[in-house]
């Protein structure tokens, strides 16, 4: 593991920064009296009985029949409310739209050019009936697997919302996705219908989503119907296939809006949501229904402090798990008002984001640390120019946060009053779970501090060993919670090899983390072999995959390469083949080729040419060198290497190059 370790670095230097952090934060006198979670006790309460604390939260679900049993556990296989019946969407809109809430905002969206929509829980009801109808109409019924490639439109959530009530399980692709990617995860899934639409918009251009999803398509045997939404308009240009493209606007026309929700087991498959991990293809992370929808409505309910008459806004894409989990299905159970915005932070200006707070005097925010890097870029002008008062609560998600950025984040934008709640969690894991509880826990700029209630981390050493406080090693979490996936879809091994063999009975994070001696788990990133890119799970092995497929390419070491904003940027080494030349226009060809083969979001930053690449007497190339490389540091520890002096070469060249640029 060491060896391949992209992510041991960069623990190394946070450890080392980190070690100077000292400042603490308490929520103030005013959020504490408001807060939903006011008592330590909580905690003990939890931790004492995790399934009657868990248990207690489920009667607040609607259930179609009653669970006979919180929790069923045999290491790795769990099973929670065992026994009972009920449906996801009935939970999240329904009831809602049978309530008082019938005209609340549901979900309120602003499109990137300036439209907007507001969808009660009235509205969204009749939505989703009409378009679970329509997906009846071509032949899907429950089990059935649905593909959604969009962009952030209403629908993306409605159609997410229509499959849950039918019980057939979705897997969202993000919209940045290659076809070639989109067509890999379509066959995975073996899905029967695809949602898209004629394209998205995204920093004033257009994304042509539909042009992608038949290229796809011309290898995806399962599908055999396609819905078109149209958001671009005639601009796209698409055409439609006779046959098999239907608009999504002709069969929600016909449709009714009447829909009964179909009973669902407790265990049913929600969603299928592709992660990448270590090695081979990017795996299917499977979430099932009843522990899901409580684990994730719990915690969003809780960590984000939420209030009857609240506006939330998540920014992230719902084609990754936040959105899922904190986009649509927590803030939805809790019969909240979702933000979703379709575009990015700087159209038509920096100021964007500010003035979608002010607009909708949105009370909690919910980013990345990559975004509020950015904007601490840009300039505290940008939000200076708003009124951001409504504010209350602001969150942090998907890597660790600097403490300058999260000091900026607090003053600039929290106004110095907001607590800030750093949440760490994954795909995996479905809903947070190491976080602060915003009324209680007194935060430190860089910690996710504690586990949430019920939840027990550790922080072990390669033998399974806790290592105490203020010690570096590998996260693990020791019991199960009720949002856990359950396995990966088609492939169980997987599931097991990968997340509960190294330490047994305990899941591996693949992150490195310390304890302080307050408790407090302070993250440092990836210890395997998977990048986070401006927030984004990318594997270096499907990089370096999507190079050797390139013609001219021998072999290929891809790095993340620490980087101010993005966290990290990616860098590769390439071996090109005998008689090619390794010319500037070659590189910009492998970054297009890697961005097509892929998506945009994994296209590297640097490529640096060189005829050999550092290995192990084993053959194995050592990535941990050739970050030291990348980022100018000494080289570390050499004497595995089959022949030390390749590597010393390879950094002499690679600061040559680095000068002449
Ligand atoms: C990282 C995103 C530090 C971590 C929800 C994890 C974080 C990976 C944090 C999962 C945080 C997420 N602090 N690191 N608050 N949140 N991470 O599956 O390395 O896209 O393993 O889920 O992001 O990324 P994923």
């Amino acid at each position: 593991m060491a060896d391949s370790a992209s992510g041991q670095t960069v623990q190394k230097d946070r450890l080392e920064a980190l070690l100077l952090e000292e400042r603490k934060f308490s929520p103030s006198g005013e959020f504490r009296r408001q807060a939903n979670v006011a008592s330590q006790a909580i905690y003990t309460r939890a931790d004492r009985d995790p399934e009657k604390f868990w248990g207690g939260y489920a009667r607040r679900l609607d259930w179609i029949k009653p669970y006979k049993k919180v929790l069923e556990w045999k290491a790795p296989w769990a099973k929670w409310f065992v026994g009972g019946k009920l449906n996801v969407t009935a939970n999240c809109v329904d009831r809602h739209a049978a309530s008082d809430r019938r005209n609340k905002a549901a979900i309120i969206w602003e499109g990137e050019p300036g439209d907007s929509r507001v969808l009660t829980f009235g509205m969204l009801e009749r939505e989703v009936n009409r378009f679970a109808n329509a997906l009846k109409s071509l032949g899907v019924g429950k089990g059935d697997r649905v593909a959604i490639y969009l962009g952030m439109v209403p629908e993306l959530a409605i159609a997410m919302l229509a499959c849950a009530k039918i019980g057939s399980p979705h897997s969202v692709v993000f919209g940045g996705f290659s076809a070639e990617s989109l067509r890999e995860r379509i066959n995975d899934a073996k899905a029967k219908i695809l949602i898209t639409a004629d394209g998205a918009w995204r920093r004033g251009n257009l994304v042509p989503l539909k042009k992608n999803a038949d290229e796809a398509l011309e290898g995806t045997p399962t599908i055999e119907k396609v819905v078109v939404v149209e958001r671009v308009g005639k601009t796209a240009g698409t055409t439609l296939a006779a046959g098999r493209d239907l608009l999504w606007n002709d069969l929600v026309a016909k449709a009714s809006d009447k829909c009964s929700p179909e009973p669902m087991d407790s265990e049913d498959l929600l969603y299928i949501l592709y992660t990448s991990g270590t090695t081979g293809k990017p795996k299917g992370v499977v979430h099932t229904t009843a522990g899901y929808l409580l684990g994730t409505s719990v915690t969003h309910h809780l960590i984000f402090d939420i209030k009857e008459n609240d506006v939330y806004w998540c920014t992230a894409d719902i084609g990754w798990v936040t959105g899922h989990s904190y986009i649509v299905y927590g803030p939805l159970a809790n019969g909240t008002t979702t933000l979703m915005y379709e575009g990015s932070p700087d159209f038509p200006d920096r100021g964007r984001f500010w003035e979608i707070i002010e607009k909708y005097g949105v009370n909690i925010l919910y980013t990345a640390p990559t975004a509020i890097r950015t904007f601490m870029r840009w300039g505290t002008e940008w939000p200076a120019k708003h009124d951001l008062s409504s504010l209350r609560l602001l969150g942090t998600v998907g890597e660790p946060i600097n403490p300058e950025a999260w000091i900026w984040y607090h003053e600039n934008i929290g106004r110095g009053q907001c607590p800030i709640v750093d949440t760490w969690w994954q795909t995996e894991t479905g809903m947070i779970l190491i976080t602060p509880l915003p009324g209680l826990t007194k935060t430190k700029p860089g910690s996710a501090t504690m586990p949430f209630p019920g939840i027990r981390a550790e922080v072990v050493d390669e033998k399974g060993k806790s290592v105490g406080p203020g010690a570096g090693g590998y996260l693990v979490l020791t019991r199960p919670w009720p949002a856990m996936f359950r396995t990966i879809y088609g492939d169980p091994d997987r599931y097991v090899q990968q997340y509960w063999t190294r330490y047994k009975g305990k899941y591996f994070t693949g992150d490195g983390a310390k304890m302080d001696k307050d408790g407090y788990f302070w993250l440092l990133g990836r210890v395997d072999d998977v990048m986070n890119v401006a927030g984004h799970r990318i594997s270096t092995y499907e990089v370096e995959s999507a190079l050797v497929d390139h013609a001219a390419v021998a072999e290929a070491a891809v790095i993340g390469k620490s980087d101010a904003i993005k966290g990290q940027a990616i860098a590769a080494f390439v071996t090109v083949k005998e008689g090619t030349q390794p010319t500037d226009q070659l590189k910009e060809e492998l970054k297009k080729h890697v961005a097509s083969k892929i998506g945009a979001i994994a296209r590297p930053e640097e490529i640096f040419f060189s005829s050999e690449l550092p290995k192990t007497r084993s053959a194995k190339i050592m990535r941990r060198l050739l970050r030291d490389i990348a980022e100018g540091r000494l080289l570390g520890d050499t004497t595995t290497l089959a022949d030390p002096a390749v590597v010393n070469r390879l950094k002499h060249q690679y600061e040559e190059e680095g000068k002449s640029e």
